[in-house]
């Protein structure tokens, strides 16, 4: 049977091959790459309940997705309930983008460091990407708008994705280079895709204006599993809109029930940010106690960069049993450490972390 080029099966990298090891003799690894919520009983209670009384059998489909369900969206995020489609994740939401806005070996600008999963997306679509870069200057990321531009201009480039706050960076994106984006899209014919799945878990982020906003139930309620995300487009040609509900009703993926639950569960939305937000803070605070400025700044999301001094990550797991990702797996440095925020505190890896830094020079 063959099989296409743009699902490689890859070989775990040592790191992961270390860690299944481990397992496999049964020792436990303290994980500090888990930012799944659900592990950490940071999702609301009452979802199963309002889930059971919104099962149904009855289907009504919708290539926006059911009525009732967007105008809860519109409440809550703006707009109208028709500058909505409902998908079955973010993830979801990048795929039926890429499949509107390129065709195989077109092209979409994604920001590095960033979200590894933009790529893989973008591939089984049949895009290739071009990364632009983002630096960290003087405690804060900036984006490096030369190499925006160049990739902008980049042939078959159809779209820039901006992750606001970045994921795992943390840095927000602020009115000023919000706009130099814009500009820059809408020179280059661009479409503008902004990712805000964390922007609650921000210090005061602002949306990015942008042709499309992701976002989805997996971190406004702490609930992955719940698989539901949206598309915001407010701004849509009549003929752009008519070919997302092409693409949209080619799948209809998003669930009757939780659709149906869609604006009780929102309303669950403002106390699950306040409790995950405390947590964020809690862990942060632990943080910077035990590395001071080593810890750089989080302007939002759910992890920290903790800069080690050297690439720690195989001790980390060898001597402490406490598995965290090097920097490298989102195109940092190695020495660099991206830690979960969402752990209970206190939480015992960090003080592994802390015995396997190097002292500060
Ligand atoms: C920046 C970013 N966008 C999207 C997602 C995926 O969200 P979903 O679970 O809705 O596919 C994640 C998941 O971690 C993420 O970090």
């Amino acid at each position: 049977m063959h099989l296409s080029r743009r699902v490689p099966v890859g070989s775990a990298n040592e790191l992961a091959r270390l860690r299944a090891k481990l397992l496999t003799d049964g020792v436990a690894v303290a994980e500090l790459t888990d930012t799944n919520p659900t592990n950490y009983g940071l999702a609301d209670e009452r979802i199963s309940d309002i889930l059971a009384r919104a099962t149904t059998t009855c289907y009504e489909p919708d290539p926006r997705g059911l009525l009732s369900a967007r105008e809860a969206l519109a409440a809550r995020f703006g707009g109208e309930p028709g500058h909505y489609w409902l998908t079955a994740s973010t993830s979801e939401a990048y795929s039926w983008l890429f499949a509107l806005l390129g065709d195989p070996g077109d092209q979409v600008a994604i920001p590095a460091p960033g979200y590894p999963l933009i790529e893989p997306l973008a591939r089984l679509s049949g895009l290739e990407v071009g990364e632009y870069r983002t630096f960290y200057v003087a405690r804060g990321w900036e984006y490096d708008l030369d190499s925006v531009a160049a990739k902008a201009a980049g042939p078959g480039m159809r779209a820039l994705v901006v992750v606001n706050p970045n994921n795992p960076t943390g840095a927000l994106t602020d009115s000023d280079a919000a706009a130099q984006l814009a500009a820059i899209c809408a020179e280059h014919g661009l479409a503008l895709i902004a990712d805000e799945v964390f922007l609650p878990f921000s210090d005061g982020g602002v949306p990015v204006p942008a042709d499309f906003t992701l976002d989805g139930l997996s971190k406004l309620l702490a609930a992955p599993g719940l698989k539901l995300g949206w598309i915001k487009a407010p701004s849509l040609s009549r003929e752009a809109a008519a070919a997302l509900d092409v693409v949209a009703d080619t799948y209809l993926s998003a669930n009757s029930a939780v659709q149906r639950a869609l604006p009780e569960l929102l309303a669950l939305a403002d106390d699950t940010v306040a409790r995950v937000n405390a947590r964020l803070r809690a862990n942060l605070d632990a943080l910077r106690a035990a590395f001071g400025p080593r810890v750089r700044p989080v302007q939002g999301g759910w992890v920290a960069l903790v800069d080690m001094g050297e690439d720690v990550s195989q001790r980390l797991l060898l001597e402490e049993h406490v598995y965290a990702h090097p920097g490298w797996f989102y195109g940092l440095d190695a020495r660099t450490l991206v830690v979960s925020l969402l752990p209970s505190p206190p939480s015992a890896p960090y003080d592994a972390l802390r015995r396997v830094a190097r002292p500060d020079s």
